[in-house]
């Protein structure tokens, strides 16, 4: 399995962090070399996207778009590209199926949000932790405060349907979160053994 970029997906709480890191462990411990990263990047445009998220810079919805997808460039051209290149599993938490899921939720078109992101590089296998916005949103709330889409149930709500239409659609792969983290990481090992 060399070379193979992994996206890891989900509504905001999803264990997303975790799992990547356990994925990693486990694909380390049998001889591979991981890298784990994630969206909004730390990078430049990244930046401004977690201002605006934190409440800091109010944009319009397409340019929020533009942003992830503008980062997305920057992160596949500094980090993922150069990984796979040489030969690294990639497992980025959050990809181009973020922005499907959460700026058509915010009310854009599927077509245009597809369009701005055709330059990214097509992940091998994405996976989407999944459970009820609810649940989600008690898990973070214990531990930090909310940003302005994580306090947004209803949105939380269109954002998974749009993942779980998206799995049917485009052949994401979805495990159910709502369990024990060592069940949960068990089945993304299983699909992630089988998958690649
Ligand atoms: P998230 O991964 O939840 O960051 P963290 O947990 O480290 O704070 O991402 C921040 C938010 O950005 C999250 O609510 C999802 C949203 N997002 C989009 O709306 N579109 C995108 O393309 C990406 C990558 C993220």
């Amino acid at each position: 399995m060399k070379g193979k970029l992994l996206s890891i997906e989900g509504i905001d709480g999803c264990g997303k962090s975790t799992h990547a890191r356990l994925l990693a462990e486990w694909l380390r411990s049998r001889g591979h070399e991981v890298v784990v990263t994630d969206e909004p990047t730390n990078g430049a445009v990244g930046r401004i996207i977690k201002h605006a998220l934190r409440g800091g810079l109010k944009l319009p919805v397409a340019a929020e778009a533009l942003l992830f997808a503008a980062d997305r460039v920057q992160h596949i051209a500094e980090l993922i590209r150069p990984a796979l290149k040489a030969g690294k599993v990639v497992i980025t938490e959050r990809y181009v199926y973020s922005s499907l899921a959460y700026q058509s939720a915010r009310g854009l078109p599927t077509a245009w949000l597809e369009s701005i992101n055709r330059a990214a590089l097509k992940p091998d296998l994405t996976i989407v932790i999944d459970l009820p916005a609810e649940d989600a949103l008690q898990r973070i709330k214990r531990s930090r405060r909310l940003d302005r889409f994580e306090s947004d149930l209803q949105l939380q709500r269109r954002v998974r349907a749009n993942y779980l239409r998206m799995a049917k659609q485009k052949g994401l792969k979805v495990v159910n979160g709502a369990r024990p983290v060592e069940e949960v990481q068990a089945a993304i090992r299983k699909i992630v053994e089988t998958a690649l």
